[in-house]
């Protein structure tokens, strides 16, 4: 193999420009010609390729966002689109790429191997931490480090007023930012997906605020199955009366200069995975499962469901008291 391709696809997360640096450097390093794709699957659809050499990735380690840029391409979902971007790869030479993402990327990544030969080893990278295989994914560490930043933030002026606020984090259909930014925050309690929000339970911990507590806080998942912070600040309103303020964090979360794990997991992973690609290793995903890499198949990593801790969700209960 001569030469490959890196893009980044779907919601940006930090760490994947040390992500980028890390393919392109160990693409070098391995004597591959390593090309950048603009915008994703959109940009191989619209011809955005750029040579990259190790001095083109300088400097873009410690940097939010992707300088490749990303897109979520409607035209890659149909089969014409795909045949577009399949039939600019090979004329570009790309003999196979290197797809950092989320569940969308890599299932793209797969119907480009399976209708155009294309292989691909993905690099799992979004916020949400969703992805079967790996134990954390690139950018999620940051996230909850941000997210926790807003709710002590919060904490304090909720303390000011006796105050209950409700904050809505990211996480797609997951809860992994709420737990761990509940946790960390000191949440009254935590509204995920992957449990039927309480409201007897929330009663309880809030029987604490009415008594002696001057601030409470209530994490609720965007994918929370009532339908997010607000619908479950006005439920609680009108059952037990407990006046509010909702915070949003939304795209905050996304942004941001990459915390020391997200940096050194994505320098892990990029590398990872130019060694998975030079030794045949196609169609899978690179990860890591209590500290040692491990290739999990593409299809696996989007169809199973990665589970939540059952002990964080058990201490969280325990410590909101
Ligand atoms: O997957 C990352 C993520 O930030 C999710 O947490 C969120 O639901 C979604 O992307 C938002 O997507 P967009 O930026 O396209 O609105």
């Amino acid at each position: 193999m001569k030469r490959i391709g890196v893009f980044t696809s779907g919601g940006d997360a930090p760490g994947m420009n040390a992500c980028i640096r890390a393919v392109v450097r160990a693409g070098i390093y391995y004597g591959l010609e390593v090309i950048g794709i603009g915008h994703g699957y959109q940009g191989m659809i619209n011809g955005e390729f750029i040579p990259l050499q190790a001095r083109s990735v300088s400097n873009i380690l410690q940097r939010g966002g992707t300088i490749l840029k990303t897109a979520r391409s409607e035209e890659f979902m149909t089969k014409e689109g795909r045949a577009k971007a399949a039939k600019n790869l090979k004329e570009q030479g790309i003999e196979a790429l290197v797809a950092i993402g989320g569940d969308g990327t890599f299932r793209g990544a797969v119907a480009l191997y399976e209708e155009h030969g294309i292989p691909s080893v993905g690099i799992p990278a979004t916020i949400d931490n969703d992805l079967y295989g790996t134990d954390y994914t690139i950018g999620y560490d940051t996230a909850v480090n941000t997210a926790l930043e807003s709710i002590d933030k919060i904490r304090d002026t909720a303390d000011a007023h006796d105050r209950l606020f409700y904050v809505e984090v990211m996480g797609r259909t997951s809860g992994f930012i709420a737990v761990e930014a509940g946790i960390g925050g000191g949440a009254e309690y935590i509204a995920i997906p992957e449990e039927q929000t309480d409201y007897e339970e929330i009663k309880n911990v809030l029987k604490g605020f009415r008594k002696d507590k001057t601030s409470s806080i209530i994490i609720v998942a965007e994918g929370d199955e009532e339908g997010g912070a607000f619908k479950i600040a006005k439920k609680v309103k009108e059952l037990y009366g407990f006046d509010y303020r909702v915070v949003v964090l939304g795209h905050i979360q996304r942004g941001g200069s990459p915390s020391a794990r997200d940096r050194i997991l994505a320098s892990k992973l990029g590398v990872a995975a130019v060694e998975a690609l030079i030794s045949g290793k196609f169609n899978v995903m690179v990860g890591e499962v209590k500290g040692e890499i491990k290739l999990t198949p593409l299809k696996e990593t989007f169809g199973r469901r990665k589970e939540l801790d059952p002990y964080l969700l058990k201490i969280a209960k325990i410590l909101s008291i």
